[in-house]
């Protein structure tokens, strides 16, 4: 190392879990100066090899136990397993003195949640959650005017989305694998834009429904006699400071919206748009479209459109080099753990609340 400044180090890079979203890191490090993947792991037999070969990775060790793989010496990897996969990995590499780069939703119960964000704090080793909207310029616009107090008291917020159609099949739909279904797959998004444009206030409790009358029938889905989560999903979460959060997301509807996001406020509110037409549209888990600010101007009722920040960003190489450069600059995680385990107890009261039928109390350790 001596004689090499801080900034050229080759940050060293394991990936474990090498199925569709490994593709999506590995093509963001690959754009990253003075980074390598130096190894993969995937629990399936062959697959990890075969990943290595088809990414061209070159000189990256195979491995079928991600603890093997956390023996090399590595400063960071990403977490690419399906949800129920998350927390082994995750905590065994924290252990292991790595930086965690960890795929969305942070976990299936608000449990694994907590005890990750213990391991991180305990050991001191990063532990962020890869929520690449955030990368979007326009998510910092309505943060700040969230922010801002020109919404006055924020009493009310809308947030969610609806594909028409847009299921996704194998690992997803089984609640053994994927703990949950659309509400943790595409509402982590929504929760996370409309949290952390609150400054993530604590939940304090949630009223749920979910079905899945698509995913099981067979002629919406192939995989009909085996899709166990759900496809649909609506809460009423209370948060911390007397705001309600209304949260409500589908994969599949007889619909073509769910509605916008909205924060009410007592002096102003926010309507908020994605971008994206189609099928899969009308998440949160990529651009925003439109967003729009109702206030009183002199007794006057009037709505102000707020300029979008156009931009060619791709959010998810964004969120793959922030975690790079936090690794090689020694910042804290991107988008901490700590923030996004309430991300987690709620989609952990949405599946207890859906189960019981009636409102849950979330509560929270002191992180
Ligand atoms: N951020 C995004 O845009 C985005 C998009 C899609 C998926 N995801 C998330 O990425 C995760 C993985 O999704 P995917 O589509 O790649 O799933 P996938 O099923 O294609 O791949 C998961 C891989 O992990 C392997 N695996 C399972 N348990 C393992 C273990 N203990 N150790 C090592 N490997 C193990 C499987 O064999 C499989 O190859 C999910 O949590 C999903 O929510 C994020």
């Amino acid at each position: 190392m001596s004689g090499m400044t801080n900034a050229a180090r080759t940050i060293r890079i394991g990936i474990i879990g090498s199925g569709g979203i490994a593709r999506a890191h590995v093509a963001a490090y690959k754009t990253i100066e003075h980074a390598e993947i130096v190894a993969v792991a995937d629990v399936f037999p062959g697959k990890a090899q075969e990943f290595i070969e088809a990414n061209g990775l070159t000189g990256a060790q195979a491995f079928e136990n991600h603890r093997a793989l956390l023996e090399l010496d590595l400063d960071g990897v990403s977490v690419c397993t399906p949800n129920v996969a998350h927390f082994q990995p995750t905590v065994d590499a924290l252990r292991a003195g790595k930086q965690v780069l960890l795929e969305k939703p942070m976990s299936v119960t608000l449990e694994e949640a907590v005890e990750m964000v213990h391991v991180s704090r305990q050991t001191g080793n990063m532990l962020s959650i890869g929520f690449q909207p955030r990368y979007d310029p326009n998510m910092d616009i309505i943060r700040n005017i969230v922010q801002s107090g020109q919404l006055g008291n924020v009493y009310y917020v809308e947030t969610g989305g609806g594909r028409r159609r847009g299921m996704p099949r194998g690992t997803f739909v089984r609640k053994e694998l994927a703990g949950a279904g659309a509400m943790a797959d595409i509402g982590c998004y929504s929760l996370d834009m409309a949290l952390n444009a609150l400054g993530y206030p604590k939940p304090l409790s949630v009223s749920a429904y979910t079905s899945n009358f698509f995913g099981t029938n067979p002629q919406h889905h192939p995989e009909s006699d085996r899709f166990d989560v759900e496809d649909f999903g609506v809460a009423l979460v209370r948060l911390e400071g007397g705001i309600a959060l209304n949260f409500k997301i589908s994969w599949a509807m007889h619909m073509d919206t769910l509605g916008a996001t909205m924060f009410l406020g007592s002096e102003g509110g926010l309507k908020i748009t994605p971008a994206g037409k189609g099928p899969w549209s009308g998440v949160w888990d990529g651009k925003v479209g439109s967003i729009t600010l109702f206030h009183d101007v002199l007794g006057h009722q009037t709505e102000s459109p707020i300029p979008i920040r156009e931009h060619n960003v791709n959010l998810f190489h964004e969120k793959v080099k922030d975690f790079v450069s936090a690794i090689r600059e020694g910042r804290s995680a991107p988008i901490p753990g700590e923030q996004i385990v309430y991300n987690q107890a709620i989609i952990d009261g949405v599946l207890r609340s859906s189960e019981l039928k009636r409102e849950v109390e979330i509560s929270l350790p002191n992180l």
